[in-house]
């Protein structure tokens, strides 16, 4: 069993309002439902860094390329990299050179992709990384001196508080040399119907995205949540630029967590926050990017706006 898992879920259950960590949502059922939600019409975010690495693949290669004899791109949490892809097939066709490293600190994806790449791209020099993205990061200075491009796509940024992203980007900064970049996803402030659709899918999957952490715990904790009996609530604050999930008890209820071992209340109503998926205003990106001491060489929109892929520096 996974200790930590065991221990931030007694923490986040025994809190005054009760909250679990997002970072839980991505087991094997998790993964297969988040893969579902970025098919989905409502959510918007794939689509747009996909549009936005399909029309700027030129811009950014420009950006990249520097005195040495390669950069080496580097992917946080690369998964199945279907973004990424398109950039590897303009950077392959351009004959520059460069290493792919994607990271993933689970084996199965790294394994997955590694299989997929080698078909896909039989020319790509491809260095993955099983290691936590920090681990990663300085283990590729240990062995190569050259430009280091990290790729955090999808917004995932946004799933941290803002303390979090900053801690994030400092810790980061504090790995890389001048001239390293960052290349960032950040979904922008929008219509808030727009917004709260893409947390509120008509096809409900993510309400089960949700639900699957109860599940989860259940499985792996020996718990016994009746998912029916809990509701998924999403809400979007135009002012704050916050979206957060919910999951509310229906009724006054208890849950029994072997693993714990515990008996936990729920009243009528009561709440576990689940997450938080930021949306951001261009001056919070500077802000973000100045305090952590990296300039911003560059923007990158799609057509509409919605959202922006940064490129950032280290001064
Ligand atoms: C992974 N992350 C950027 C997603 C988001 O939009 O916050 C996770 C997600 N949660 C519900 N739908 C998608």
């Amino acid at each position: 069993m996974d200790k930590q898992f065991l221990e931030d879920v007694k923490m986040g259950l025994s809190s005054s309002p009760k909250f679990l960590s997002s970072k839980y949502f991505y087991d094997e059922a998790g993964d297969k439902l988040f893969q579902k939600i970025m098919e989905l019409d409502e959510y918007y975010l794939t689509d747009c860094e996909f549009e936005i690495f399909t029309s700027h693949k030129a811009d950014l290669l420009e950006h990249f390329v520097s005195a040495c004899e390669l950069f080496h791109l580097i992917e946080f949490g690369a998964g199945d990299a279907f973004k990424t892809k398109v950039l590897l097939r303009y950077f392959l066709e351009q004959n520059v050179a460069f290493e792919y490293n994607p990271i993933d600190i689970s084996l199965n994806v790294i394994d997955q992709l590694t299989v997929g790449m080698n078909q896909a791209f039989p020319d790509l020099a491809l260095s993955p990384l099983n290691l936590e993205y920090f681990k990663a990061v300085e283990e590729i200075g240990r062995q190569s001196t050259c430009r280091k491009v990290i790729l955090f796509l999808g917004s995932n940024i946004g799933n941290f508080t803002e303390t979090e992203a900053d801690n994030f980007f400092l810790k980061l900064a504090a790995l890389l040399k001048k001239g390293d970049q960052l290349l960032i996803g950040f979904d922008l402030k929008k219509d808030p119907e727009v917004i709260l659709a893409a947390y509120n899918d008509r096809q409900g999957i993510t309400r089960e995205f949700n639900m699957n952490l109860l599940k989860r715990i259940n499985r792996e904790l020996d718990a016994d949540f009746n998912v029916s009996q809990f509701y998924h609530y999403p809400l979007y604050d135009p002012a704050s630029g916050s979206a957060k999930s919910y999951l509310i008890s229906r009724k006054k209820q208890q849950v029994r967590i072997g693993a714990i071992p515990a008996t936990l209340d729920f009243e009528e109503a009561e709440l576990i926050f689940m997450e938080i998926s930021q949306k951001y205003g261009l001056e919070d990106i500077e802000n973000y990017a100045s305090r952590a001491g990296f300039r911003i060489a560059a923007n990158f929109f799609d057509r509409r706006k919605y959202f922006v892929n940064s490129l950032w520096e280290l001064k």
